[in-house]
């Protein structure tokens, strides 16, 4: 029986999906990949890209995955918007809504940004499909979905695969995402990185264990960048990079020690001899570059189910 497609009024978090709704996106990310997902829009559709934070792999890809879908693209510059005359988010949405915009892919540092567009009373005008492209420490959705896609490529299954997430998980709407939707497709998630970085939410999903007992026993390594960007002051004042990767970081000797079956992967952008030892990014056993490709398909997939949901492009 043919698997039905995905249907969603908007893409926000991973929370609000259900683990079918995860597969079905993870295989019509793939007929994507290989060229042979059915899909031609019947009319026109129009999005805009709208980071207010730095990107390079989220905000390219969508571009890309909108390109593919036959999606026209308006161009949108915050700094050169009227955000910086004060114009509210919703009001920006509104202008771009009345304009003919039917889709925005947003990305902002505010958590949960969204429910200021969506869930007020009286915004009755607006009419857009919103794509949460990363909201501050929340979450990152599409990420996830290419996680997931990269994961589901290399095993087939996520049943009791043993996952290590390894970093900044404080900081990180990659582990937010990652770690709920794993756990309930039924991997089973360990921690490691700065102690004072691993708190009780996280034990909610996965023992903390030292990295070298990981690298020998787990399936994936999911390294996660330090986010000085997002640290308080102060917080980096000892933070010796060198030290980082020798304590917590993947160097040849830990790479050697991993099982045959085993992957790295890594949301990007990676601080090179830090997270990951610079000979090691596109090693056999890296999956770095094929995350990064699987984006664009990910993406396209989840494009797609905001379009059908919203039965934009003649699309049902
Ligand atoms: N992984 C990720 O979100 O990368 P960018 O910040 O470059 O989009």
């Amino acid at each position: 029986m043919q698997e039905e497609l995905v249907r969603l009024p908007h893409f926000l978090s991973v929370k609000d999906l259900t683990i079918d709704q995860v597969l079905a996106l993870i295989h019509r990310a793939e007929e994507f990949k290989k060229g042979i997902a059915d899909f031609r829009l019947q009319a026109p559709v129009y999005a805009v890209n709208m980071f207010f934070e730095n990107s390079t792999r989220t905000h390219s890809s969508f571009e890309m995955a909108e390109q593919l879908l036959g999606i026209k693209t308006i161009p949108f510059v915050p700094q050169a918007s009227s955000i910086n005359k004060g114009e509210t988010l919703y009001d920006t949405l509104l202008t771009l809504s009345a304009i003919g915009c039917d889709l925005s892919i947003i990305r902002h540092s505010d958590n949960e940004y969204y429910n200021q567009l969506i869930n007020l009373k009286g915004n009755q005008s607006l009419n857009m499909g919103i794509i949460n492209a990363g909201d501050g420490s929340g979450q990152h959705p599409s990420q996830c979905m290419l996680d997931m896609l990269t994961i589901y490529e290399e095993f087939g299954h996520f049943d009791d695969l043993k996952i290590a997430i390894i970093g900044d998980l404080t900081n990180s709407r990659v582990a937010r995402s990652d770690m709920q939707i794993l756990k309930r497709l039924g991997a089973t998630l360990y921690f490691s990185g700065p102690k004072s970085w691993f708190s009780e939410e996280f034990s909610n999903y996965g023992e903390y264990k030292d990295v070298d007992e990981l690298v020998e026993n787990v399936d994936v390594i999911m390294l996660l960048r330090v986010q000085h960007e997002r640290h308080v002051e102060g917080e980096d004042d000892n933070f010796d990079p060198q030290k980082y990767h020798e304590i917590y970081g993947i160097n040849q000797k830990r790479y050697d020690k991993m099982q045959d079956q085993a992957i790295i992967m890594h949301p990007g952008p990676i601080n090179r001899n830090v997270e990951l030892a610079t000979e090691l990014v596109e090693a056999p056993k890296s999956r770095f570059v094929q995350q990064m490709h699987n984006g664009v398909f990910a993406r396209m997939a989840m494009i797609e189910a905001v379009l059908r949901g919203r039965q934009l492009g003649g699309l049902n």
